[in-house]
């Protein structure tokens, strides 16, 4: 394995001017770019009278590809758990978490990483992460679960278990704001063989916060992101070309979703897969828990035909989950 230099070791290194490959393009730069405060963004009750939540997904889902849920049943001790547990694994010494390092140019995308430059000229984002297939059981790679803290395994196990529940709720409320039967998301993205892909997020303090980005402008692959964050804000979206924050209160134990690109093309375009962005912080350690609800490999993904006809024609291809990951790694046009 290379030597990578993780971003957590360099910002104890208590730098005072951010490394080259660290800082933007002048456009992309936070400072250039800045985002509108104070736009509320959809926030979703589950306990609201079933066809009031239909509604207001199908509003949410079309106009922001984004919303916050709450009131989903997920114990608030329970995303406390969480956070202190991936918290923890941060903090342990750094050759113990090099046990976990990932390797993806040889396709080991399980484990501890950093991003690294492909080439010169492109630049980097200021973040460490923890990535790890949590469902279905048989595609777990038991050896990549952190052994520390011992509760790691427990916690996150047991809130891969809520995660598959509320995804299940979500995809039937998509699906009936489509107009569909409520069974036909789950089937189409994989019905059992849905899988969960946990990405633990660390955005280190960092010396210059109006250069960096945490995470680049993107979508997500997935059907759909379900994210926490800490008490840090950061996340931003785009939304009628302009960056909105997102500075919801953490502490209400809202989770986040993102409608990401799977779920834009069966959709056939109706929902919008969200461009976001994470910025970083100067005092103040940020770190957010993404799962990525993904279709195995093998589905077959396009418009769904039930949405389809003369006057709606397909605006997606159709192909399998492994060929448009392929395609979004390599930049080559879906
Ligand atoms: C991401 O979308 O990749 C990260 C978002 C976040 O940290 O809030
Ligand atoms: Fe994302």
């Amino acid at each position: 394995l290379m030597d990578v230099e993780r971003v957590q070791a360099l910002a104890l290194r208590g730098l005072n001017e951010l490394p080259a490959k660290f800082i933007r393009p002048t456009h992309e730069q936070p400072e250039n770019s800045k985002a509108l405060e104070g736009v509320t963004v959809p926030v979703i009750s589950l306990a609201k009278p079933h066809d009031i939540v239909v509604k207001e997904v199908a509003e949410a889902a079309s106009e922001w590809g984004f919303f916050l849920i709450t009131d989903h049943g997920i114990p608030a001790s329970l995303i406390e758990q969480l956070q202190k547990v991936g918290k923890e694994f941060f903090m342990l010494p750094q050759e113990e978490k090099e046990a976990y390092a990932n390797d993806p140019a040889n396709g080991k995308f399980d484990g501890y990483g950093t991003t690294m430059t492909k080439n010169l000229d492109e630049k980097v984002e200021w973040i460490d992460y923890f990535f790890h297939v949590t469902a279905p059981p048989y595609k777990v790679n038991d050896e990549i679960w952190p052994r520390n803290p011992p509760s790691y395994r427990e916690v996150n196990e047991e809130y891969s278990r809520e995660m598959l529940r509320v995804t299940d709720k979500l995809l039937e409320l998509l699906s009936e704001s489509l107009g569909l039967d409520k069974q036909v998301l789950k089937s189409h993205v994989g019905g059992d063989k849905i899988e969960l892909e946990m990405k633990i997020n660390m955005y280190p303090p960092c010396p210059q916060p109006q250069l960096a980005l945490g995470v680049e402008p993107h979508t997500d692959m997935s059907a759909l992101t379900l994210l926490v964050s800490n008490d840090v804000p950061g996340l931003q979206l785009w939304k009628d070309g302009n960056w909105v924050s997102v500075n919801y209160l953490t502490k209400t134990g809202a989770i986040f979703v993102h409608i990401g690109d799977q779920m834009e093309v069966l959709s056939n375009g109706k929902y919008k897969s969200v461009l976001h962005r994470s910025l970083v912080n100067k005092e103040r350690l940020r770190m957010s828990w993404a799962v990525f609800v993904v279709p195995p490999h093998e589905a077959v993904i396009g418009p769904l035909p039930e949405l389809l006809d003369e006057q709606n024609p397909a605006k997606y291809s159709t192909k399998t989950y492994a060929e448009y990951r392929h395609r979004k790694f390599n930049k080559i046009p879906q």
